[in-house]
């Protein structure tokens, strides 16, 4: 990332995510296939684990510190939504706590930051792969030091799309099943691999070429939207219009499959 492009606001907001994201990180690298607390919230499948929560109040304390006048929205009802900065931060401690309550490998820290409103500021980082991805609007997408871009499908048949389920599946007969199947029969792969956070990067690094998911929530998608959009790749909801601001609603693509995705979702 060219830092001399970016507006020193921009660069001291980057430079904390990437920090926090970091030392969240590590902390469930080193928690990860250990013994801790795990309890159930919405839903007997939604479950937050004691390291959701240390890593969020570690993130939230640093923010309330450094920037005592950002807002700040996170997962497990941190830190204080008003901002008198006009910066405001959105925070997934952990996404993908299924997975790391099974042990199961893909999770992340995910940090969007918006300005006035506008996503500026995105931090995503998997600890095991120790792979941080960011993006500052305007200044691209980027995987460490290699720029991203999303893939050049172009047809569905050869596309590798990822979605997600919500934790009322059990509950609903809006399970996103009947968009499933359409979306199966229809792409090279699907995949479900349980954080919606790191499946957008994915999309903006060209490893698959659309995701979809509904009854998501902000923190799930504000870091993560504007990677892929920093990457030439598109978001918006099943309408194909702007993407929600409570996150409910997300198809992301390399944008050459945009129509294509959007017409599977008919249901
Ligand atoms: C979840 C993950 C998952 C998605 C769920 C999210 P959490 O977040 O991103 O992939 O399918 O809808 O809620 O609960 O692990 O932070
Ligand atoms: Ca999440
Ligand atoms: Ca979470």
């Amino acid at each position: 990332m060219n830092r001399s492009r970016i507006e020193p606001q921009e660069l001291e907001v980057l430079d904390l995510a990437l920090d926090l994201a970091s030392r969240a990180g590590a902390i469930q690298r080193a928690r990860y296939e250990t013994d801790f607390d795990v309890r159930t919230k919405s839903a007997s499948i939604d479950l937050v684990t004691e390291v959701d929560r240390e890593c969020e109040a570690l993130i939230v304390e640093a923010i309330q510190n450094a920037r005592p006048d950002d807002g700040i929205l996170a997962e497990e009802g941190g830190g204080h939504d008003a901002s008198a900065s006009g910066w405001r931060w959105i925070i997934d401690p952990l996404d993908g706590t299924t997975n790391f309550a099974h042990g199961f490998p893909r999770f992340c820290v995910s940090i969007g930051v918006e300005f006035q409103g506008e996503r500026a500021v995105a931090v995503v980082y998997d600890p095991l792969l120790d792979e941080m991805f960011h993006a500052v609007r305007g200044a691209g997408a980027w995987l460490g030091s290699r720029q991203l871009s999303v893939s050049d499908t172009r047809d569905l048949g050869q596309a590798l799309v990822a979605t997600g389920f919500a934790y009322d599946v059990h509950e609903s007969l809006d399970d996103n099943l009947a968009r499933f199947a359409q979306v199966l029969k229809a792409a090279r792969g699907i995949r479900r691999d349980g954080s919606a956070a790191l499946d957008l990067c994915y999309v903006a690094a060209g490893r698959l070429d659309a995701y979809w998911e509904f009854k998501l929530h902000p923190w799930d998608v504000a870091a993560g939207c504007l990677i892929v959009e920093e990457a030439a790749g598109r978001v918006t909801n099943a309408a194909g219009g702007p993407v929600p601001p409570s996150g409910d609603e997300i198809v992301a693509s390399n944008a050459h499959l945009h129509a294509a995705i959007l017409d599977r979702m008919k249901t």
